[in-house]
């Protein structure tokens, strides 16, 4: 059977990017008897960029309750939390001896860092920690843990899984094939979703849209959507507008091509976004419920990532005995 990876960084509330780029081809995937699945929530990645631990709590518990409000079955697919599998940062070191520096350079999260204090006029590596340079190895650490064939993900994340396999490649070479070399799976219509001010939607952009927020504020937040000034009645171009691309991450082919008419034709800006509101709260309307009953229920949530690492560490805990022999290191046990 192919293997399906994917995690999303505990630092925030999910928006609909990780849902179009992440989570909805994800639990697609898991309920393919082709695949088996590995999602998980990045929580050690969070340390990266949060320092608030109340923060990478709260941000672990809602997006926990995503995946199991959207239906993840957890028979069926191991869920778990990075920080439970005790494997993976060992994992980690190793991969850490086999990573080329060149090739973490090349990061983009590490470049954009240097890039901002330079435009900032600071010292290149101004608050830049090892854990930002290493980012992309703890992520190769993820996705080899389980020998991933496949990781859903939105564009962003495609230049770590190349280092990942980069790593993977480097390793087998070495000590022997032990690494299956992973590819990213990315959706062309959703790659990178836009937020509010038509920028990549992001956590760090502060233009998300939540995926669960009660229906008034999903309504409100939509309407924020910045839109150009044109009049209704004016022909709107739908290619560079970010309510029609987030109504195409959504739509069926046929609803694309009738928005598209409706653009053309002039549609207000305030019914487009009314018809976008339809669209998302139709669609995710009765997850959102459970998600609020889920949140309630921390101690149901806990249980299930307890389980979860009880199978992770399953496949996990084998494979790192093989590969502390391969390096020459004594097995644990
Ligand atoms: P993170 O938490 O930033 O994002 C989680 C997932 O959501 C996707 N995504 C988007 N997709 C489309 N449009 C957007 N605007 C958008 N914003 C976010 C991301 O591409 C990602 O798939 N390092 C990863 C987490 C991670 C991981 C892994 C992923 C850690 N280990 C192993 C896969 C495999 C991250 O920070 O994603």
């Amino acid at each position: 059977k192919q293997r399906v990876l994917t995690g999303i960084t505990t630092t925030g509330t999910p928006h609909l990017g990780n849902y179009v780029g992440a989570i909805r081809p994800a639990i697609a995937a898991s309920e393919d008897p082709a695949f088996e699945s590995f999602y998980f929530l990045a929580d050690y990645h969070a340390l990266i960029k949060c320092h608030d631990a109340e923060r990478v709590e709260q941000s672990r518990r809602e997006i926990a309750a995503t995946w199991l409000a959207l239906g993840l079955n957890t028979e069926k697919a191991v869920f778990y939390r990075q920080s439970d599998v005790p494997e993976i940062p060992e994992l980690c070191w190793f991969l850490t001896c086999m990573a080329a520096k060149g090739l973490m350079n090349r990061a983009h999260a590490y470049k954009a860092a240097v890039a901002a204090n330079e435009e900032a006029g600071e010292d290149p590596d101004y608050g830049i920690t090892m854990g930002l340079y290493n980012y992309p190895v703890l992520m190769a650490a993820d996705i080899l843990m389980f020998n991933a064939n496949k990781v859903p993900v939105g564009r962003d994340q495609i230049q770590h899984i190349e280092m990942a396999r980069d790593i993977a490649a480097r390793f087998n070479h070495h000590y022997g094939d032990h690494f299956v070399l992973p590819e990213a799976v990315v959706d062309d219509k959703v790659a990178t979703l836009n937020g509010l001010d038509g920028r990549k939607m992001s956590k760090s952009y502060n233009n998300t849209i939540p995926l669960f927020l009660p229906e008034k504020k999903l309504k409100k937040h939509i309407n924020k959507i910045k839109t150009n000034l044109l009049e209704p009645g004016e022909a709107k171009d739908p290619d560079t507008s970010t309510v029609f691309q987030i109504w195409e991450a959504f739509a069926s082919d046929e609803q694309v091509s009738e928005m598209r008419q409706k653009f053309a034709d002039g549609i207000a800006w305030g019914e487009a976004k009314r018809e976008l509101f339809e669209l998302i709260n139709g669609q995710i309307g009765e997850s959102r419920e459970k998600y609020f009953e889920l949140m309630e229920r921390p101690a149901d949530i806990e249980e299930i990532l307890q389980a979860g690492a009880v199978k992770a560490r399953e496949h996990s805990a084998p494979l790192l005995e093989k590969v502390r022999r391969a390096v020459g290191l004594k097995p644990m046990s």
